[in-house]
């Protein structure tokens, strides 16, 4: 066997302990002098790491996520023949391409095959990588010009590095430079790979969709929304800072409310309902049931309404689909809950066949789970309408944001005590505020106030639900 090889990173230029994004080879793979080996991403580029020898990869010395620098050893290869013979007719050994740099060659490996034609190798001085450097917004022409952008630059945790999607740096910064998220994008390439054909084709769809498709945080065709940059700004300037990844929570949440708050043409309908004799019975049956441990909340109450009101206004109950509306003939109601770590909906499946006490069981056991990060994607799916209750904390209106593909949602407001005229004396009703935002592409001005209307009389006389 002849002697093992250690291939290194070589002269990367001014980066130093940058993260290994991508690992292109493993054990017992054959590669050839040239082969990417990793990718590895700083805040300004992304390069890949060739191997400065050909032969049989006996160990890897590098993971996902790992931060390496020049003369870290990536792996150890036992060379291939042609290697050790012109390896024993050359003065120097090739295994360290940091000490020599050598003519820059075709990629060989196929996925630096699929970038070669968007990415020339990089100038003179570091012709032992190929190095890409962030691009301007107006790449999408010229993704093979290496140029910086500052502006293009990003840094990634540890932790969205291994959920990065297969692509190379290339395709990346092509995605990145139009705006595209590549984890809505299907990769056709080898092991799922996302190649720049891929990215195009998702562009293209993009801006044939009648709606255009929201992409982090911007939507491509559609409205052909073109919005400034986020403001980059050095806080830590102005004072001292703390600076927290965002939770995944907040993350997929906070995706979901930006495309519908952009996509959904939201109206809010303010009302009240004098809950004043529901509240009463409330109090009383909490009396009564106390020792049977049941519990009767007005939140439960409310959901009883709304199944009501759905059932009277079925387009609330309904969905957007293409050009069809979808009326859903069951009645599952999602609401709100806060976390320490954000929202989540769950849902409560056919609330019109539960009573109000199997309702306020049932939220609060989903609200826990909830809390506790414990809810399954199922308790989440399904909803028709979706609840959010801000009563136990304070607020007199707000305008809650659509769960789409929901038509409305409720917000419900803390309770007040609110003087009203009797037609002969001011006297104390328990007031509660109902904010109805929907989708006024479905749901006309008239029809959200009837519906947010009969709300209030059940909430006011629950008698009513009977008939
Ligand atoms: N007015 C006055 N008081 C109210 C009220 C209202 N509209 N709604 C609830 N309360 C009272 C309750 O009676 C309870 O009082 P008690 O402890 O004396 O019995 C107290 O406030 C706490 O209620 P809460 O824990 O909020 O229970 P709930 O059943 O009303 O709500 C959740 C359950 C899960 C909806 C709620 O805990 C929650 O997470 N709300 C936040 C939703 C949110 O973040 N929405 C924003 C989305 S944009």
């Amino acid at each position: 066997m002849s002697q093992l090889v250690e291939v290194k990173v070589p002269d990367i230029g001014d980066f130093d302990d940058v993260s290994v994004i991508e690992v292109l080879v493993k054990e017992g793979d054959t590669i050839s002098e040239n082969d990417s080996i990793i990718t590895v991403e700083s805040d300004k580029a992304s390069m890949e790491i060739p191997s400065s020898a050909s032969g049989v990869i006996k160990s890897m010395r590098v993971k996902l996520g790992d931060k390496v620098s020049e003369g870290v050893v990536l792996l150890t290869l036992e060379p291939s023949d042609e290697e050790v013979s012109s390896k024993d007719t050359k003065e120097k050994p090739k295994a360290d391409a940091a000490s020599e740099p050598k003519e820059q060659t075709e990629p060989k490996s196929k996925s630096s095959k699929e970038e070669a034609t968007a990415l020339p190798p990089e100038s003179e001085h570091k012709q032992s990588s190929k190095t890409y450097i962030a691009q301007s917004s107006d790449a999408g022409d010229k993704v093979g010009k290496t140029k910086e952008s500052p502006t293009a630059a990003f840094a990634l945790s540890g932790k969205e590095i291994r959920n990065l999607p297969h692509a190379s740096p290339s395709v990346r910064q092509f995605a990145r430079s139009l705006g595209v998220d590549l984890s809505q994008v299907k990769g056709t390439g080898r092991k799922s790979r996302i190649v720049l054909d891929d990215v195009r084709n998702f562009v293209k769809s993009a801006l044939s969709a009648p709606g255009g498709i929201t992409t982090g945080s911007s939507t491509l065709g559609g409205s052909g929304l073109s919005l400034l940059d986020w403001p980059k700004v050095d806080f830590a300037k102005f004072g001292e800072v703390d600076t927290k990844p965002l939770s995944r929570i907040k993350k997929i949440s906070g995706a979901n409310l930006h495309r519908n708050w952009v996509m959904i043409p939201h109206v809010t309908n303010n009302d009240e309902a004098d809950i004043t004799d529901l509240e009463a019975f409330r109090v009383q049956l909490n009396k009564e049931y106390e020792k049977a441990g049941t519990k009767f909340t007005m939140l439960a109450f409310i959901f009883k309404a709304v199944v009501q009101a759905l059932k009277k206004f079925p387009e609330f109950n309904a969905s957007i689909d293409g050009e069809n509306l979808v009326y859903k003939k069951y009645y599952h109601i999602g609401f709100a809950a806060d976390t320490p770590n954000g929202l989540v909906v769950p849902v409560i499946k056919d609330a019109d066949k539960k009573s109000v006490s199997d309702i306020a069981k049932e939220t609060a056991e989903l609200a826990k789970l909830a809390r506790d990060g414990k809810l399954s994607p199922t308790q989440m799916q399904g909803g028709c309408f979706t609840i959010s209750s801000l009563g136990g904390i304070g607020g007199t209106h707000f305008t809650p944001i659509i769960n789409a593909p929901e038509v409305a949602i409720l917000g419900v407001s803390r309770s007040y005590q609110k003087p009203v005229w009797d037609g002969k004396e001011f006297k104390p009703r328990l007031t509660l505020p109902l904010s109805l935002s929907y989708d006024h592409r479905i749901i006309d001005g008239a029809a959200a106030a009837r519906f947010n209307a009969f709300l209030s009389q059940l909430l006011s006389d629950f008698r009513r639900a009977l008939i």
